[in-house]
């Protein structure tokens, strides 16, 4: 008999009140637990209950998801047109309900399987961030410094489309685009020991198999089917600089795309002002600073509009 699998979902996507069409389950210990058969309902105080327990999310089984999919893409639609929900509020929602998803695609490098979420996930952001000029620090207060893959891939995926947008990219499929590059262009690192990562003095052949790893995120992302190159380039040009001592490659600013040009600057602040295992984390004013006295490392007129994006944080 085939073993059932199981896939994470969170609290606040169910909706209240409502019976769901599937049942809820727990994990403990490496086991799935029945929590909710599927005629019980859920509400406010199990949720609550869940909460206090240190409980975030409840499993359902794969078979069930597309229904589940369904739920909740016509609640986080719901959310983000509701009165009712007030604008923080509504940022809450929008970053945990993203973050399942940014973990589930940076932890497995499974895109396929969660494609509808993660794509609603950033265009959810993207429509939340176009609401208002509060938006953009509303998701930031959200946002963990601390050293963590995931944060790192959210953080970046949000400056990075709120670099593009007040650029002026004006549709929003291309503020989408920049999201996902954002998001998965360290998901190379899948392909890499973690014990190389975390580890200090490093040999020559050691740095060079490190520095591959935007080309591991391209792959990655080619085999889930994603052939968009400006997705591509963002996360195949992060490491460059402008002045050509970057990595992989080692490009020229004129040989690298715009997607590329901003992800060099999000990723390289977002690596700054985060805490380390071995490295201190600058305050965004410092990170800003240094970003500046670099200035050669990037394009010059997206990093100025990145610091004034940036300042108006920091003002606020
Ligand atoms: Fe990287």
């Amino acid at each position: 008999m085939e073993k059932t699998q199981y896939t994470p979902i969170i609290i606040e996507s169910l909706i209240f009140g409502k019976n769901s069409d599937y049942p809820l389950y727990i994990k403990s210990g490496g086991n799935y637990i029945l929590y909710r058969s599927k005629a019980l309902i859920f509400s406010q105080s199990d949720a609550l209950r869940l909460k206090n327990n240190g409980v975030d999310n409840l499993y359902i089984e794969i078979k069930d998801k597309e229904k589940y999919d369904n739920d909740v893409l016509e609640h986080i639609e719901t959310i983000i047109k509701s009165n009712d929900t007030n604008f923080e509020e509504k940022a809450v929602k929008i970053y945990i309900y993203s973050k399942v998803y940014a973990e589930y695609v940076i932890t497995t490098g499974n895109l396929r399987d969660n494609q509808e979420n993660v794509k609603k996930s950033i265009e959810t952001t993207v429509e939340y961030l176009l609401m208002s000029e509060f938006a953009f620090m509303n998701l930031l207060n959200l946002s963990s410094y601390d050293y963590n893959e995931v944060g790192h891939g959210m953080n970046v995926s949000i400056y990075s489309v709120a670099l593009a947008n007040r650029l002026g990219f004006s549709n929003k499929m291309s503020l989408y685009e920049v999201g996902l590059s954002g998001l998965t262009h360290d998901i190379g690192k899948l392909k890499i020991p973690k014990e190389l990562l975390s580890k200090k003095g490093l040999s020559e052949s050691e740095v060079y198999k490190i520095q591959q790893h935007p080309i591991y995120s391209k792959e990655i992302l080619m085999a889930n089917n994603i052939d968009n190159y400006n997705i591509i380039n963002g996360v195949l040009e992060h490491h460059e600089a402008s002045n050509g001592s970057g990595y992989p490659f080692g490009k020229m600013e004129e040989d690298i795309s715009t997607y590329g040009k901003i992800l060099i600057i999000t990723n390289k602040f977002d690596s700054l002002t985060r805490n380390r295992p071995y490295k201190i984390k600058l305050s965004v004013s410092d990170a800003l600073n240094l970003m500046e006295q670099n200035s050669e490392l990037y394009n010059t007129a997206f990093l100025r509009e990145f610091i004034l994006l940036m300042s108006k944080k920091t003002v606020l």
